[in-house]
């Protein structure tokens, strides 16, 4: 009985190992695979904390478990040696006595044999857990080098900014590679303008609001913003102005609340509802039961591609930045979320500056300028009728193509 509940014990105590190391592989997971998130909020101490913490439980519950394994193991090695020596001692005496078959005695040994093995396993199994933080402890030290991207030493520290952005004849190609993604890219945003960024996949697009956010420096030429070259900024500073939406929608394992404020440490429930009706989330949100308190599923897999792409716009306008970077995820969205998405854009976009990366081309029309990007080289520029105005232009292909598949997928 004593073994039973020590079993017991010690089973939970695995299971909670388990558990809490998974809690760090899902932490680090999301810690990896947001990287852009964490850098482009500038939250990056808000990550360690959080990771440092989750792995301190995990420790702590592996190492209470090895304190325990180590007084279990040399027990039960006594226990099962004095088992094995009683059942063959009675099994024998059963035997003699023709109350059981030999039979009966070796299959039942068999059993026991088949319950051990897994109690032993047990034990090299949190070897294997304590080999996992330990490589989970290599990754992370990787995070700590010291980035190559990093703020001068009188590094400005820009307070209010008015929204200007420039790119000023921008060569750029990724640190291995030969080839240059961006070749002499140039253009000018006034503050609260709209511009959109359209042109085939791979040409740039991303690449373009990875430099406005300095994830990377050109190799030639400049980004500015408000006249400063982004280099002489504060990172820190100058992102606070900053409203990024990824193309790859990023949501943490957390509550809604806990995702939209991410970026806003002391963020009241009125600035959470405020962001989320700007990014018309407000409505579906509130229509859960748990509304704000609702838990995103591993990966936010709990909700539609609008519904988290509105999540992550409400994320970026919490801060109310002078600049909003939106890179639209190429999912395709049904026509109920496209006009959702449409209607929050419109509200989110007053009084910033403001780049669109889109893939629908109904969705930028009215901006003050669409740049079509190719192979890294802008090669038409204008509003929207000016481009649709050229015989033959890019845009107008692209536009007629996109309307055509539209009026089949309405079919
Ligand atoms: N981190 C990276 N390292 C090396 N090459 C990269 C990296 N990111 C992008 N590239 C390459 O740079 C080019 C431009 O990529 P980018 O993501 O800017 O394109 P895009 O216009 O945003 O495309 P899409 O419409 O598919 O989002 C592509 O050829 C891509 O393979
Ligand atoms: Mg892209």
């Amino acid at each position: 009985l004593a073994v039973q509940k020590f079993g017991r014990r010690l089973k939970n105590i695995s299971y909670r190992i388990q558990e809490r190391s998974a809690d760090v592989f899902a932490a680090l997971q999301e810690i990896l695979s947001s990287v852009k998130i964490v850098h482009g909020f500038a939250t990056y101490e808000k990550e360690n904390e959080r990771f440092k913490r989750i792995n301190r439980e995990s420790v702590k519950a592996v190492l209470k478990a090895g304190r325990l394994n180590s007084i279990y193991t040399p027990v039960m090695e006594l226990l099962g040696a004095m088992g094995v020596a009683a059942v063959f001692w009675y099994g024998g005496y059963r035997v003699i006595n023709g109350h059981m078959t030999i039979g009966d005695l070796m299959a039942f040994i068999g059993y026991i044999g088949i319950i051990t093995t897994p109690v032993r396993r047990m034990g090299s199994n949190l070897g294997n857990i304590q080999q996992a933080m330990a490589a989970a402890h290599r990754i992370f030290s990787v995070l700590d080098i010291e980035p190559s991207i990093k703020d001068k030493e009188d590094a400005i520290e820009i307070k209010d900014i008015k929204g200007l952005i420039e790119f000023d004849n921008v060569w750029f190609k990724y640190p291995d590679d030969d080839e240059y993604i961006l070749k002499g890219v140039s253009f000018k945003i006034m503050p609260g303008q709209v511009f959109a960024i359209v042109g085939p996949s791979g040409a740039g697009k991303t690449t373009i609001i990875d430099l406005i956010m300095r994830f990377y420096d050109p190799q030639k030429g400049s980004v500015k913003i408000d006249g400063y070259d982004v280099r002489d900024l504060s990172m820190r500073s100058f992102r606070q102005h900053l409203g990024f939406v990824p193309q790859d929608v990023i949501l943490f394992n957390a509550t809604i609340s806990e995702n939209i404020s991410y970026a806003k440490a002391n963020a009241t429930t009125e600035d959470i509802i405020w962001a989320a009706k700007i990014s018309n989330a407000h409505e579906f949100i509130d229509k859960m039961e748990k509304g704000y308190d609702t838990i995103l599923g591993e990966r936010g897999v709990r909700f539609s591609g609008g519904e988290r792409q509105r999540i992550s716009i409400a994320r970026a306008v919490i801060k109310n930045p002078k600049i909003f970077l939106l890179d639209e995820a190429t999912s395709n969205l049904d026509a109920s979320s496209e006009s959702q998405f449409q209607e929050a854009l419109k509200k989110v976009l007053k009084g910033r500056t403001t780049i669109i990366v889109a893939h629908r081309l109904s969705t930028i029309i009215f901006a003050d300028k669409i740049l079509y990007l190719e192979n890294g080289k802008i090669v038409e520029e204008g509003t929207h009728n000016e481009l649709m105005n050229k015989k033959n232009g890019k845009y107008r292909m692209l536009f007629e193509l996109q309307t055509k598949e539209n009026i089949f997928a309405s079919l």
